[in-house]
């Protein structure tokens, strides 16, 4: 039996969803199960992992490149685990309420990975954010942390309860 090594990968502009990639690598290590977080576009190969998170910052309706990079670049390596991915986006209490569906393009990457689940979780937008656009969203009082933390922590808990389950490691 192979034991469970999850990698979670991420892609993130300001890092609103890089912090949400560490509390799902800490939630999954806290349930005995071993995972390493790292940004999507520093990983070159998935040698040795048994399951694969991967999530990205959603910007104009789409997922950041380096996340969509990630997937097509690993795309036979990532056909043969369980992968999950997330979206953290919306700027207002949504997704906290209520299930969103993935963008049009994570259908399409969820699709070509045969993807367990997807989960949207909330954005961030809080000062310092990089580019004339979110600035404009700033000064116009739209920002804020909208991401919840326990939202994530419970979507974790199940991931690690499957990722305990055997599962073909990687080659
Ligand atoms: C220019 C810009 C465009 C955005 N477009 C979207 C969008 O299309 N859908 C959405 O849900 N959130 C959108 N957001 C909110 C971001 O997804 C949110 O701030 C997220 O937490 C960013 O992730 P990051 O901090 O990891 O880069 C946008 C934010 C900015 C600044």
């Amino acid at each position: 039996m192979t034991a469970p090594h999850v990698l979670i990968a991420y892609a993130s502009r300001n890092r609103g969803t890089a912090e949400i990639a560490d509390w799902i690598g800490l939630t999954l290590t806290a349930e005995g199960v071993p995972a390493d977080v790292r940004a999507a576009a520093d990983i070159q190969d998935l040698c040795g992992y048994t399951a694969v998170v991967l999530g990205s910052g959603l910007y104009a309706g789409r997922w950041l490149r380096d996340a969509t990079r990630f997937a097509r670049g690993h795309r036979v390596a990532l056909r043969a685990v369980p992968v999950w991915l997330f979206s953290s986006g919306p700027l207002d209490s949504s997704a906290a309420e209520r299930d969103i569906p993935p963008v049009n393009g994570v259908v399409k990457v969820a699709d070509e990975l045969d993807a367990v689940e997807h989960a949207t979780f909330g954005g961030r937008l809080v000062p310092g954010a990089h580019g004339l656009v979110a600035r404009m969203i700033l000064s116009r009082g739209r920002g804020g942390d909208f991401r919840d933390r326990a939202q994530v922590r419970a979507w974790a808990r199940r991931i690690a309860a499957t990722a305990a389950l055997e599962r073909p490691q990687l080659i």
